[in-house]
């Protein structure tokens, strides 16, 4: 193009006019993309008197690709230094503002403010009536209702104590397993059994029912609908942070969810009917458990508390979602340890031959007098904690400050658990694997103390904790009772992170058990 040319096009007064509202238009989106935190922020630029410090991202899209990655709480970690935004951080992911705390006296300020006590509710937990369930519900009367209900009846220490013999049974049954397959394959691969074991005790607990997973039958069905499930709910999904694209569902998720739910209305709706025709013949269920389970229990509610039948398959559902993966994992992750750690494991082993000794099998009640098995699942808890982002974020319900901070309503609130518990500020040597340093300083994993936190804290901290933990401890000094655990000649064991709805071993642990005469 000639010169003379370039010029006339420049002044032709339509050509100027689009040029300058492209340049305002483009002025527009940098200027926005600019603001600390990424576009999503910028709206509010002028409300906050101090802006919290966070990455632009790129535009549009703002720190999408950190979620699509394997490891976020490691990205946000390493960004979060790097903007000095370690208390907390501002991001955009589509039109979701966001905000990060990698820092445990924000993270209290966050997580034990009633302003966080609501949740983000993704398409997939929509679509899967989960909003109905206590995870999701929004903060109010009927959440309140089912956490009442669900504390009374399904996680009190009671309850907890009256499901022993069902957990020690299927914690023996999976010793029979591992032996099993040591005999026909000469090494174990854990995952399988445990999370099978972790289904079926959740299973008993909530549904009153257990399952044979090696036939075909309801077993299958149960894990299909169940694996189905767990991706929907780990997919990322564009339509949670780019309205626009919600009607076209270009990942099928929604397809996908409705799908689900139509099957898994037919499958516990059959579970419940089962428990309605058994209380009518004066029974509880069919036998499995010997004491009343949580589907009992939502059938005994009084009028005012009862659930309809929809909310009740949501309540028992989520219940799997919750129970199941997070147990296993965490227990794949201690044997994983056990393995690289063999003076360790030998040391809880110990431990274990001198307070239950040979003969006996372990049991609940010893487990308060194995100080260091505890202390392995908890650095288990601080170096691969299942939930490293918690799980499942906080939504501010309202405008709020946390310090000097303001968060607009609706801003989706996350702590980075994992980058608290691998700060060289909250923990000494915190890369190293030392279950002794909770022998020298008993710290609460149970919520007060944010130093470690990993079934959260405030008003929507896990219910099912202490049932969880009274799971892996048991499991754990079984399975460390009965095996010596060494890994197999030819495959490593790699603790390469991969986090779906939970962080998992990227690479499943195979590894030997051999036998011990203790
Ligand atoms: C090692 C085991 C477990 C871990 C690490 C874990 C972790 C968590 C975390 C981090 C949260 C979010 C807490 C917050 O927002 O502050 C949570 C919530 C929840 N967990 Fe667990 N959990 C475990 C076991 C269980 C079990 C066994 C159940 C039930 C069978 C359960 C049921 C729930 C429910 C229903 C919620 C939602 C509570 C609400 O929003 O009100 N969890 N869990």
């Amino acid at each position: 193009m000639s010169l003379d040319h370039g010029l006339l096009l420049f002044q032709s007064p339509l050509l100027s006019f689009e040029a300058f509202l492209w340049a305002i238009l483009l002025v527009g989106i940098v200027s926005l993309w600019l603001s600390p935190g990424g576009h999503a922020w910028a709206r509010y630029r002028s409300k906050a008197s101090v802006a919290i410090p966070g990455p632009f991202g790129s535009p549009v899209l703002g720190l999408l690709t950190v979620f699509t990655g394997a490891t976020p709480h490691r990205a946000l970690a390493k960004l979060a230094e790097t903007v000095k935004a370690v208390k907390l951080m501002a991001f955009s992911v589509g039109f979701t503002r966001f905000i990060v705390s990698s820092d445990p006296e924000t993270a209290r300020d966050i997580l034990n403010n009633s302003a966080f006590a609501d949740r983000p509710v993704k398409e997939s937990a929509y679509e899967l009536l989960f909003h109905r369930a206590m995870g999701f519900a929004p903060y109010g009367e009927y959440w309140r209702n089912l956490r009442r209900i669900s504390a009374t009846h399904l996680f009190s220490p009671k309850r907890i104590a009256d499901f022993e013999g069902f957990r020690r049974e299927t914690g023996t049954k999976m010793v029979e397993e591992v032996k099993c397959l040591m005999e026909a394959k000469g090494e174990v691969f854990i995952r399988r059994l445990l999370h099978f074991g972790s289904l079926n005790n959740v299973m008993t607990t909530v549904f009153g029912k257990k399952y044979d997973f090696e036939k075909p039958g309801e077993g299958l069905e149960l894990e299909e609908l169940v694996s189905e499930g767990y991706e929907l709910l780990g997919i990322f999904n564009w339509s949670d942070h780019f309205p626009l694209l919600r009607w076209l569902d270009l990942q099928g998720v929604r397809k996908r969810c409705r799908n689900l739910v139509s099957k898994v209305n037919v499958f516990v709706g059959k579970i419940i009917e089962e428990h309605r025709v058994n209380r009518v013949n004066g029974g509880f269920n069919d036998g499995d458990a010997k004491v009343g389970d949580f589907v009992d229990v939502l059938l005994d509610l009084e009028k005012h508390e009862k659930l309809s039948d929809s909310d009740m398959i949501a309540v028992l559902w989520e219940m799997i979602f919750r129970g199941t993966d997070t147990v296993a994992i965490l227990l794949e992750w201690i044997l994983a340890r056990m393995v690289l750690h063999p003076e360790i494991q030998a040391k809880a082993q110990d431990e274990i031959d001198g307070v239950v000794g040979s003969s006996k099998l372990v049991s609940d009640s010893d487990i308060q007098n194995l100080p260091y098995v505890r202390a392995i699942v908890k650095e288990t808890l601080r170096v691969h904690p299942p939930g490293p982002l918690l799980s499942w974020a906080r939504l501010a319900i309202h405008e709020v400050h946390i310090g000097d901070n303001f968060i607009p309503a609706g801003t989706t609130a996350m702590v980075n658990m994992w980058a608290i518990t691998h700060s060289e500020k909250v923990w000494a040597e915190p890369e190293k694997f030392k279950p002794e340093r909770f022998m020298e300083e008993d710290v609460s994993i149970m919520g007060p103390d944010l130093r470690l936190a990993p079934f959260g804290s405030g008003r929507r901290v896990c219910p099912g904790k202490a049932m969880g933990l009274a799971t892996v401890h048991l499991w754990l000094a079984q399975l460390l009772q009965a095996f010596k655990w060494v890994p197999c000649e030819d495959k490593d064991v790699d603790l390469l992170e991969h986090l779906k709805l939970s962080m998992e071993m990227k690479k499943p642990l195979v590894c030997k058990a051999m036998p011990r005469s203790a």
